[in-house]
Protein backbone atom coordinates (compact mmCIF):
# COMPACT_ATOMS: atom_id res chain seq x y z
CA UNK A 1 0.00 0.00 0.00
CA UNK A 2 1.88 3.27 -1.12
CA UNK A 3 -1.08 5.31 -0.14
CA UNK A 4 0.73 4.67 3.74
CA UNK A 5 3.80 5.93 2.77
CA UNK A 6 4.12 8.17 5.71
CA UNK A 7 4.23 5.52 8.03
CA UNK A 8 6.30 2.28 8.25
CA UNK A 9 5.01 -0.58 6.07
CA UNK A 10 5.67 -4.10 6.96
CA UNK A 11 3.91 -6.33 4.25
CA UNK A 12 3.53 -10.12 5.53
CA UNK A 13 2.71 -12.94 2.73
CA UNK A 14 0.86 -16.19 3.70
CA UNK A 15 4.73 -17.62 3.49
CA UNK A 16 5.23 -15.31 6.95
CA UNK A 17 1.84 -16.13 8.97
CA UNK A 18 -0.38 -18.31 9.34
CA UNK A 19 -2.91 -16.98 10.58
CA UNK A 20 -5.00 -19.95 11.24
CA UNK A 21 -2.10 -20.66 13.95
CA UNK A 22 -2.14 -18.36 16.82
CA UNK A 23 1.12 -19.14 17.78
CA UNK A 24 2.12 -17.52 14.11
CA UNK A 25 0.44 -14.79 14.69
CA UNK A 26 2.02 -14.30 17.99
CA UNK A 27 5.40 -14.54 16.79
CA UNK A 28 4.94 -11.79 14.11
CA UNK A 29 3.78 -9.14 16.70
CA UNK A 30 6.27 -10.14 19.03
CA UNK A 31 8.86 -9.31 15.94
CA UNK A 32 7.06 -6.27 14.28
CA UNK A 33 5.39 -5.26 17.40
CA UNK A 34 2.50 -3.18 15.19
CA UNK A 35 0.69 -0.27 16.16
CA UNK A 36 -2.50 -1.01 13.46
CA UNK A 37 -2.80 -4.08 11.62
CA UNK A 38 -4.29 -4.04 8.13
CA UNK A 39 -5.51 -7.60 7.87
CA UNK A 40 -6.12 -8.52 4.18
CA UNK A 41 -5.37 -12.50 4.62
CA UNK A 42 -8.44 -14.28 3.34
CA UNK A 43 -10.04 -17.69 1.78
CA UNK A 44 -11.19 -15.84 -0.90
CA UNK A 45 -12.18 -18.34 -3.34
CA UNK A 46 -15.91 -18.19 -3.30
CA UNK A 47 -17.25 -20.97 -5.33
CA UNK A 48 -14.59 -23.36 -3.66
CA UNK A 49 -16.08 -22.02 -0.33
CA UNK A 50 -19.40 -23.76 -0.88
CA UNK A 51 -16.79 -27.10 -1.06
CA UNK A 52 -14.39 -26.45 1.58
CA UNK A 53 -16.81 -24.74 4.34
CA UNK A 54 -13.95 -25.80 7.07
CA UNK A 55 -11.08 -24.32 5.22
CA UNK A 56 -13.34 -20.81 4.84
CA UNK A 57 -14.51 -20.78 8.28
CA UNK A 58 -10.91 -21.79 9.47
CA UNK A 59 -9.28 -19.06 7.39
CA UNK A 60 -12.13 -16.30 7.54
CA UNK A 61 -13.52 -16.81 10.87
CA UNK A 62 -10.83 -18.44 13.43
CA UNK A 63 -7.66 -16.76 11.62
CA UNK A 64 -9.68 -13.62 11.80
CA UNK A 65 -9.97 -14.06 15.81
CA UNK A 66 -6.46 -14.56 16.08
CA UNK A 67 -5.20 -11.42 14.67
CA UNK A 68 -7.93 -9.75 16.55
CA UNK A 69 -6.94 -11.56 20.07
CA UNK A 70 -3.49 -10.31 19.29
CA UNK A 71 -4.04 -6.91 18.67
CA UNK A 72 -6.29 -6.52 21.53
CA UNK A 73 -3.26 -8.21 24.13
CA UNK A 74 -0.84 -5.82 21.79
CA UNK A 75 -3.07 -2.82 22.47
CA UNK A 76 -2.88 -2.13 18.46
CA UNK A 77 -5.52 -0.81 15.88
CA UNK A 78 -6.83 -3.74 13.70
CA UNK A 79 -8.04 -2.57 10.53
CA UNK A 80 -10.10 -6.23 9.29
CA UNK A 81 -10.87 -6.05 5.47
CA UNK A 82 -14.09 -7.82 4.46
CA UNK A 83 -16.83 -7.74 1.93
CA UNK A 84 -20.45 -6.59 -0.31
CA UNK A 85 -20.64 -10.47 -0.04
CA UNK A 86 -22.50 -10.11 3.75
CA UNK A 87 -25.37 -9.11 2.00
CA UNK A 88 -27.75 -9.99 -0.63
CA UNK A 89 -29.09 -13.45 1.16
CA UNK A 90 -33.05 -12.40 1.74
CA UNK A 91 -35.28 -13.53 -0.51
CA UNK A 92 -36.67 -10.00 -1.56
CA UNK A 93 -35.17 -8.29 -3.73
CA UNK A 94 -33.36 -5.28 -2.98
CA UNK A 95 -32.38 -2.27 -4.52
CA UNK A 96 -31.64 0.17 -2.09
CA UNK A 97 -27.66 0.44 -0.95
CA UNK A 98 -26.79 -1.31 2.04
CA UNK A 99 -25.32 0.71 5.05
CA UNK A 100 -23.36 -0.23 8.13
CA UNK A 101 -27.11 -0.25 10.05
CA UNK A 102 -28.18 -3.05 7.63
CA UNK A 103 -28.72 -6.58 8.98
CA UNK A 104 -26.42 -8.66 6.73
CA UNK A 105 -27.55 -11.80 5.56
CA UNK A 106 -25.34 -13.69 3.04
CA UNK A 107 -25.61 -15.78 0.24
CA UNK A 108 -23.25 -18.08 0.16
CA UNK A 109 -20.38 -19.70 2.61
CA UNK A 110 -17.73 -17.56 1.89
CA UNK A 111 -20.33 -14.28 3.34
CA UNK A 112 -21.11 -16.55 6.16
CA UNK A 113 -17.13 -16.79 6.82
CA UNK A 114 -16.70 -13.24 6.19
CA UNK A 115 -19.54 -12.40 8.63
CA UNK A 116 -18.03 -14.62 10.96
CA UNK A 117 -15.25 -12.92 11.67
CA UNK A 118 -16.23 -9.69 11.34
CA UNK A 119 -18.54 -10.55 14.51
CA UNK A 120 -15.53 -11.80 16.22
CA UNK A 121 -13.16 -8.69 15.13
CA UNK A 122 -16.35 -6.81 16.85
CA UNK A 123 -15.98 -8.56 19.83
CA UNK A 124 -12.43 -9.16 20.55
CA UNK A 125 -10.47 -6.62 19.64
CA UNK A 126 -11.76 -2.91 20.61
CA UNK A 127 -9.63 -0.46 18.50
CA UNK A 128 -11.31 -2.28 15.26
CA UNK A 129 -12.09 -0.79 11.62
CA UNK A 130 -13.94 -3.44 9.93
CA UNK A 131 -13.97 -2.24 6.05
CA UNK A 132 -16.10 -4.22 3.74
CA UNK A 133 -15.55 -3.40 0.07
CA UNK A 134 -16.58 -4.82 -3.27
CA UNK A 135 -15.42 -5.57 -6.37
CA UNK A 136 -12.08 -4.48 -6.18
CA UNK A 137 -9.38 -3.77 -9.01
CA UNK A 138 -5.78 -3.09 -8.09
CA UNK A 139 -2.37 -2.58 -9.58
CA UNK A 140 -1.24 -5.69 -7.57
CA UNK A 141 -4.08 -7.99 -8.18
CA UNK A 142 -5.57 -10.54 -6.00
CA UNK A 143 -3.47 -13.98 -5.36
CA UNK A 144 -6.23 -16.28 -5.02
CA UNK A 145 -8.31 -15.23 -8.01
CA UNK A 146 -5.19 -14.57 -10.35
CA UNK A 147 -5.33 -11.26 -11.05
CA UNK A 148 -8.64 -9.01 -11.17
CA UNK A 149 -11.38 -8.82 -13.28
CA UNK A 150 -10.44 -5.95 -15.54
CA UNK A 151 -7.34 -8.01 -16.60
CA UNK A 152 -9.21 -10.80 -17.35
CA UNK A 153 -12.00 -8.97 -19.68
CA UNK A 154 -9.00 -7.21 -21.44
CA UNK A 155 -7.69 -10.72 -21.95
CA UNK A 156 -10.78 -12.05 -22.78
CA UNK A 157 -11.86 -9.45 -25.35
CA UNK A 158 -8.65 -10.28 -27.63
CA UNK A 159 -9.24 -13.83 -27.10
CA UNK A 160 -12.75 -14.13 -27.97
CA UNK A 161 -14.98 -12.80 -30.69
CA UNK A 162 -17.71 -11.82 -28.17
CA UNK A 163 -18.01 -11.45 -24.69
CA UNK A 164 -21.52 -13.20 -22.80
CA UNK A 165 -20.89 -10.99 -19.03
CA UNK A 166 -23.83 -11.37 -16.30
CA UNK A 167 -25.97 -8.33 -16.08
CA UNK A 168 -27.88 -8.79 -12.96
CA UNK A 169 -25.18 -8.79 -10.18
CA UNK A 170 -25.24 -4.75 -8.90
CA UNK A 171 -22.39 -3.74 -6.93
CA UNK A 172 -19.63 -1.12 -6.69
CA UNK A 173 -16.33 -1.52 -8.73
CA UNK A 174 -13.56 -0.27 -6.18
CA UNK A 175 -10.04 0.32 -7.21
CA UNK A 176 -7.96 -0.74 -4.20
CA UNK A 177 -5.48 2.73 -4.43
CA UNK A 178 -8.76 4.56 -3.09
CA UNK A 179 -9.38 2.48 -0.61
CA UNK A 180 -5.66 2.23 0.73
CA UNK A 181 -6.21 6.46 0.91
CA UNK A 182 -9.43 6.17 2.96
CA UNK A 183 -7.99 3.13 5.24
CA UNK A 184 -4.73 5.46 5.22
CA UNK A 185 -6.65 8.23 6.83
CA UNK A 186 -9.07 6.29 9.21
CA UNK A 187 -6.03 4.77 10.92
CA UNK A 188 -5.32 7.75 12.22
CA UNK A 189 -8.27 8.42 13.88
CA UNK A 190 -10.33 6.80 16.82
CA UNK A 191 -13.60 6.08 14.22
CA UNK A 192 -13.63 2.30 15.09
CA UNK A 193 -16.73 0.08 13.97
CA UNK A 194 -17.81 -0.70 10.69
CA UNK A 195 -17.41 1.12 7.29
CA UNK A 196 -18.65 0.40 3.95
CA UNK A 197 -16.19 2.02 1.46
CA UNK A 198 -16.22 1.66 -2.22
CA UNK A 199 -16.08 4.15 -5.51
CA UNK A 200 -18.91 5.59 -6.02
CA UNK A 201 -21.73 4.50 -8.27
CA UNK A 202 -22.74 1.34 -9.25
CA UNK A 203 -23.28 -1.16 -11.98
CA UNK A 204 -23.91 -4.74 -13.28
CA UNK A 205 -20.63 -7.11 -14.52
CA UNK A 206 -22.00 -6.38 -17.49
CA UNK A 207 -22.04 -2.63 -17.73
CA UNK A 208 -18.54 -2.83 -16.01
CA UNK A 209 -16.99 -4.46 -18.77
CA UNK A 210 -18.75 -2.52 -21.13
CA UNK A 211 -16.67 0.64 -19.94
CA UNK A 212 -13.31 -1.21 -19.19
CA UNK A 213 -13.47 -2.20 -23.29
CA UNK A 214 -14.93 0.97 -24.15
CA UNK A 215 -12.39 2.90 -22.27
CA UNK A 216 -9.44 0.68 -23.71
CA UNK A 217 -10.72 1.11 -27.20
CA UNK A 218 -11.51 -2.29 -28.09
CA UNK A 219 -14.24 -3.17 -29.86
CA UNK A 220 -15.70 -7.09 -28.97
CA UNK A 221 -19.07 -6.86 -28.26
CA UNK A 222 -20.22 -7.73 -24.60
CA UNK A 223 -23.54 -9.59 -24.62
CA UNK A 224 -25.43 -9.34 -21.41
CA UNK A 225 -26.87 -12.71 -19.76
CA UNK A 226 -28.30 -13.52 -16.63
CA UNK A 227 -26.94 -15.46 -13.23
CA UNK A 228 -28.78 -18.35 -14.67
CA UNK A 229 -27.01 -18.63 -17.95
CA UNK A 230 -23.84 -18.49 -16.24
CA UNK A 231 -24.47 -21.04 -13.15
CA UNK A 232 -21.56 -20.88 -10.12
CA UNK A 233 -21.71 -22.91 -7.46
CA UNK A 234 -21.82 -19.90 -5.15
CA UNK A 235 -24.89 -17.89 -5.35
CA UNK A 236 -24.48 -14.44 -5.87
CA UNK A 237 -26.29 -11.64 -4.30
CA UNK A 238 -28.51 -9.72 -7.32
CA UNK A 239 -27.76 -6.68 -5.67
CA UNK A 240 -24.87 -5.88 -3.08
CA UNK A 241 -24.20 -2.21 -3.00
CA UNK A 242 -22.83 -0.48 -0.24
CA UNK A 243 -23.54 2.85 1.11
CA UNK A 244 -20.30 4.46 2.51
CA UNK A 245 -22.42 5.62 5.10
CA UNK A 246 -20.63 6.14 8.28
CA UNK A 247 -17.79 8.17 6.23
CA UNK A 248 -21.12 10.23 5.01
CA UNK A 249 -21.86 10.84 8.36
CA UNK A 250 -18.00 11.88 9.51
CA UNK A 251 -18.16 14.14 6.00
CA UNK A 252 -15.32 11.90 5.21
CA UNK A 253 -16.99 10.10 1.81
CA UNK A 254 -15.10 12.03 -1.17
CA UNK A 255 -14.93 8.52 -2.72
CA UNK A 256 -14.92 9.32 -6.24
CA UNK A 257 -16.88 7.59 -9.46
CA UNK A 258 -15.74 4.11 -9.91
CA UNK A 259 -15.39 5.51 -13.64
CA UNK A 260 -13.18 7.74 -13.15
CA UNK A 261 -11.02 5.59 -10.54
CA UNK A 262 -11.12 2.89 -13.62
CA UNK A 263 -9.62 5.60 -16.08
CA UNK A 264 -6.94 5.92 -13.87
CA UNK A 265 -6.41 2.35 -12.91
CA UNK A 266 -5.79 1.91 -16.89
CA UNK A 267 -3.09 4.59 -17.31
CA UNK A 268 -1.43 3.47 -14.09
CA UNK A 269 -1.60 -0.12 -16.00
CA UNK A 270 -0.32 1.18 -19.46
CA UNK A 271 -3.18 0.18 -21.44
CA UNK A 272 -4.12 3.46 -22.03
CA UNK A 273 -3.03 7.19 -22.25
N1 LIG B 1 -11.26 -9.06 -4.56
C1 LIG B 1 -12.42 -8.47 -4.26
O1 LIG B 1 -13.17 -8.04 -5.14
C2 LIG B 1 -12.82 -8.28 -2.82
C3 LIG B 1 -14.05 -7.65 -2.55
C4 LIG B 1 -14.39 -7.41 -1.22
C5 LIG B 1 -13.56 -7.80 -0.20
N2 LIG B 1 -12.39 -8.44 -0.49
C6 LIG B 1 -11.53 -8.83 0.63
O2 LIG B 1 -10.24 -8.30 0.39
C7 LIG B 1 -9.26 -9.10 1.05
C8 LIG B 1 -8.16 -9.46 0.04
O3 LIG B 1 -8.71 -10.31 -0.94
P1 LIG B 1 -8.21 -10.40 -2.46
O4 LIG B 1 -9.43 -10.59 -3.27
O5 LIG B 1 -7.27 -9.28 -2.74
O6 LIG B 1 -7.49 -11.80 -2.48
P2 LIG B 1 -5.94 -12.24 -2.39
O7 LIG B 1 -5.07 -11.37 -3.21
O8 LIG B 1 -5.95 -13.71 -2.68
O9 LIG B 1 -5.58 -11.97 -0.86
C9 LIG B 1 -5.76 -12.89 0.16
C10 LIG B 1 -4.39 -13.18 0.76
O10 LIG B 1 -4.59 -13.94 1.96
C11 LIG B 1 -3.55 -14.89 2.01
N3 LIG B 1 -3.98 -15.99 2.88
C12 LIG B 1 -4.92 -16.93 2.66
N4 LIG B 1 -5.02 -17.76 3.71
C13 LIG B 1 -4.13 -17.32 4.63
C14 LIG B 1 -3.76 -17.76 5.91
N5 LIG B 1 -4.35 -18.83 6.47
N6 LIG B 1 -2.80 -17.10 6.61
C15 LIG B 1 -2.18 -16.03 6.04
N7 LIG B 1 -2.49 -15.55 4.81
C16 LIG B 1 -3.45 -16.19 4.12
C17 LIG B 1 -3.37 -15.34 0.58
O11 LIG B 1 -2.13 -15.96 0.39
P3 LIG B 1 -2.06 -17.29 -0.54
O12 LIG B 1 -2.72 -16.93 -1.83
O13 LIG B 1 -0.59 -17.53 -0.63
O14 LIG B 1 -2.79 -18.34 0.23
C18 LIG B 1 -3.46 -14.00 -0.15
O15 LIG B 1 -2.21 -13.36 -0.20
C19 LIG B 1 -10.01 -10.30 1.61
O16 LIG B 1 -10.30 -10.06 2.97
C20 LIG B 1 -11.32 -10.32 0.83
O17 LIG B 1 -12.36 -10.92 1.56
C21 LIG B 1 -12.00 -8.68 -1.77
Amino acid sequence: MRELISVELVPLTHREVEITDMKSVKTAFTRHRPDVVINTAAYVRVDDCETEQDKAFSVNALGARNVAVVCQEFGAKLVHISTDYVFGGESEPRTAPYTEFDFPIPPNVYGKSKLAGENLVRHLCSKHFIIRSSGLFGVAGASGKGGNFVETMLRLAKERDELRVVNDQIFSPTYTKDLAEKIAQLIHTEYYGIFHITNKGACSWYEFSKEILNLAGIRTPVIPITSDQYPQKAKRPHFSVLDNYHLRLLEMNDMRPWQEALKDYLKEKGHIK
